[in-house]
């Protein structure tokens, strides 16, 4: 405690602590209690309310017109090969168990139950013991979605498909349904890493950027809450039909002005800022609020937005100096005016009632046709417990988020035009349900693997994100429908009639994983799924092409072709095994960058010097030496920076495609090349090489590749790999030659 009483000042502690009031912040959201409302709660949430199954569905027709509202997932898109392919990748996993029986497949997020049929229907058509051991569950704890997985699999319930009550977080609970001593098994997951619940954090710090030390501390970081008000029109309009809106309307009112005060309540506040306020305030300012001297949200708005700018701002004497808190408070005096602040307590009343009158009145109330609801964003000291739950999370990444802030400090003034010694900080996304998975599953599991897929990144490429785009917050809006499309402006705009996902973070998981008792097996992007030749389980050539039989759907296009996706924050699997010998997504030189020590400043590993694994701006800033200066060389011409990052995404685009190719071209030539010897398949005659070459190139015109990349493109794949660069050009060359050189 004297340390951080010196490091923070001691007015600023009565201030920190004035902040966490903890009683009356309870009657607030942290943004990951809002979150898990808008998605999971009983009241208005995305999920529980059905709102993710389109239109059709119901209690009485669950899968309804059977599709997801938001994302088209992949096993939806591509079921059911890709389904196929897992399930053959499964198979392979038990066999290098020794064909355990009973056999677990548990999934979680398991969506309509789509996977889990294809998975079941490949095990039963290719592979008869397999399917003899294997027992399938879902744990899920949406009732709409248990009815539509049942309905979905039906086929499979009961001797071979269980779904039973249980989610992600309590996945051990799954135990007790599985009635063996020892559980061998695949805990498998495909886009549920995403919708774990975030916390929003922010580092801040003037000054010397925090190092180590300091980035494991609590206090170096405060932790987002959403504050919720409604206007008075929107009120009247929702409560016009309840017997007690006078009484409601009044409570609301009153919480409304005292509420808020709450998280103000100290005498150093009372006396040194309320006071000097209340004697620049008017009269008719002073009644505003009454009988509280000043508006409490309003002042808790002005005071949050001032330390966004100026961190040291929460120095009482500075504070209660600053002509910018009377400007501020003005203005948020004014921007509030006729709006209600309301507890989560009441918003969720509110919702209810909203509920009630259906989906169209729903959405007016959140866009707005007869007044609405509003939220901010504000800012406060964590908790004592949120302190606590983050520490092991504190210690994973403290090195990491120290070098961010020291990149962020060296470049803040070139890039964001900031001045030296004003408040810097950096937005960090925390989804402690990692952590709580894996040590459930690894309660859950003794001896088997961890599949989880998902779109996401290693942490570094993340961290980057936040520096070279200080103002995403990393937050993604899904849902197609055109109801909602103005709702798409904010993640905070429409709580629960969209689906609201994260980028995931794939080291958080593995080094959780890690600390939980895990190995990491793999991280590649979900393509590497498909490479057939280092698995001899699976069919000699398991591409999903081969298994559809040419690209005929659109769902297979997306896959091959990547319309749309940033290369840097793919479609990504992570494979951890605990118990069992490790066992290969495919050749580990073809994993990409996950490290346990920061490497923001250095490509990964020789393949990566141009590099796809960080977003675009963030590998042309990494390519330099000296990261500052050549963030500041960028900077100097806008223009020249801006055209260079387009150059770099697009080319990372292309990378990413060129990659998925070269390495299907590879596992093809594996194929032939690996029917002789070893030293033929790493050095082949020249007439050997030609006929393999002429080979690979029928293979794959028979499966229509040139046709679906253009021809321009498949050649310069094709005659690239031909032709053995050294050194490579490209990071597919300089991977596929180590994915051949390892395989042969
Ligand atoms: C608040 O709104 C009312 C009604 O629209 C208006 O008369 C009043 O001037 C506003 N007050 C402030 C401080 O903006």
């Amino acid at each position: 405690m004297p340390l951080l009483r010196q490091a923070l000042g001691f007015a600023q502690l009565a201030l920190v602590a004035a902040w966490n009031s903890k009683a009356t912040q309870e009657d607030f959201y942290t943004f990951q209690e809002f979150y898990t409302d808008a998605q999971y709660g009983p009241d208005f949430g995305y999920y529980s309310t059905g709102r993710i199954l389109h239109g059709g569905a119901s209690q009485e027709d669950p899968t309804g017109a059977a599709y997801f509202n938001s994302y088209t997932t992949q096993p939806m898109s591509l079921s059911p090969f890709f389904g196929q392919l897992l399930c053959d990748r499964v198979v392979s996993m038990w066999i290098s168990m020794g064909r355990p029986a009973p056999f677990f497949l548990m999934e979680f997020g398991g969506g309509t139950g789509m996977l889990a049929r294809d998975i079941l229907r490949h095990g039963r058509n290719a592979h008869e013991e397999f399917f003899a051991a294997a027992r399938y569950v879902i744990g899920e704890r949406s009732p709409a979605l248990q009815a539509a997985q049942r309905q979905t699999a039906a086929e499979f319930v009961p001797s071979k498909l269980l779904v039973v009550d249980a989610d992600a977080r309590s996945a051990s609970k799954v135990r007790q349904h599985l009635k063996v001593a020892v559980v061998r098994g695949v805990v498998l997951s495909n886009e549920l890493l995403d919708e774990f619940d975030p916390v929003r954090l922010r580092l801040s710090w003037a000054g010397a950027s925090p190092d180590q030390g300091r980035c494991k501390q609590c206090a170096a970081f405060r932790e987002a809450h959403v504050l919720h008000r409604i206007d008075e029109r929107a009120l009247a309009q929702l409560l016009r039909r309840s017997e007690e809106a006078q009484v409601l309307g009044e409570a609301i009112r009153w919480e409304a002005k005292s509420l808020p005060c709450g998280l103000l309540d100290t005498q150093l506040l009372q006396r040194q800022v309320v006071e000097r306020l209340s004697a620049a305030l008017s009269t008719e300012e002073l009644r505003r609020c009454s009988p509280m001297q000043l508006c409490c949200a309003a002042l808790l708005l002005a005071v949050d937005g001032l330390m966004q700018d100026d961190h040291s701002s929460l120095q009482l004497g500075k504070l209660a100096a600053s002509d910018q808190l009377l400007r501020r408070y003005r203005q948020q005096v004014a921007r509030t005016n006729g709006t209600l602040l309301l507890s989560k307590h009441r918003y969720r009343q509110l919702r209810r009632l909203a509920l009630q009158e259906g989906l169209g009145f729903e959405q007016e109330l959140l866009m707005g046709s007869f007044g609405r609801f509003y939220s901010d964003e504000v800012y406060f000291a964590l908790s004592p417990s949120r302190c606590r739950e983050l520490g092991p999370w504190r210690n994973r990444h403290a090195a990491r988020l120290a070098a961010a802030a020291k990149l962020r400090g060296a470049t803040a003034p070139v890039y964001d035009r900031r001045n030296l010694g004003s408040t810097l900080q950096l937005k960090i996304l925390v989804q402690p349900g990692h952590a709580e998975f894996v040590q459930e599953a690894s309660a859950l599991v003794d001896e088997g693997f961890m599949i989880s897929m998902d779109y996401g990144a290693d942490a570094d490429a993340l961290l980057w994100q936040a520096l070279v785009h200080p103002n995403h917050e990393g937050i993604h809006i899904m849902d197609a429908r055109e109801a909602t499309s103005q709702c798409s402006s904010s993640y905070l705009a429409c709580p629960g009639l969209q689906d609201i996902t994260m980028t995931v973070d794939f080291t958080e998981a593995a080094e959780a994983g890690e600390a939980a008792g895990w190995r990491t097996a793999a991280y590649a992007p979900i393509f590497q799924l498909e490479l057939a030749q280092e698995d001899e389980h699976l069919p000699p050539l398991a591409s999903l092409l081969e298994r559809a039989g040419g690209p005929r759907s659109v769902g297979l296009h997306a896959w091959y072709r990547h319309s749309g996706a940033d290369a840097w924050a793919s479609f990504k699997v992570l494979v951890q095994y605990r118990g069992v010998k490790r066992w290969s997504l495919g050749s580990s030189s073809l994993s990409w960058p996950l490290r346990k020590v920061p490497a923001l400043a250095e490509a990964p590993d020789e393949c990566w010097s141009n590099d796809l694994s960080k977003p675009a701006l963030a590998a042309l800033v990494a390519r330099s030496v000296d990261l500052g200066s050549s963030f500041q060389k960028l900077l100097e011409d806008l223009r020249a920076m801006q055209e260079a990052a387009e150059l770099q995404y697009a080319w990372q685009r292309q990378a990413y495609r060129d990659l998925h190719l070269a390495q299907l071209l590879a596992d093809y030539w594996l194929y032939f090349a690996r029917a002789g010897p070893r030293e033929s398949c790493l050095a082949p005659s020249a007439d050997l090489r030609a006929a393999w070459l002429q080979q690979v190139r029928s293979v794959a015109v028979a499966r229509r590749l040139p046709e679906m990349h253009g021809e321009v493109m498949f050649n310069r794949v094709f005659s690239a790999l031909a032709g053995n660069h050294t050194p490579p050009a490209e990071p597919y060359e300089c991977l596929v030659s180590q994915m051949i050189a390892s395989f042969c």
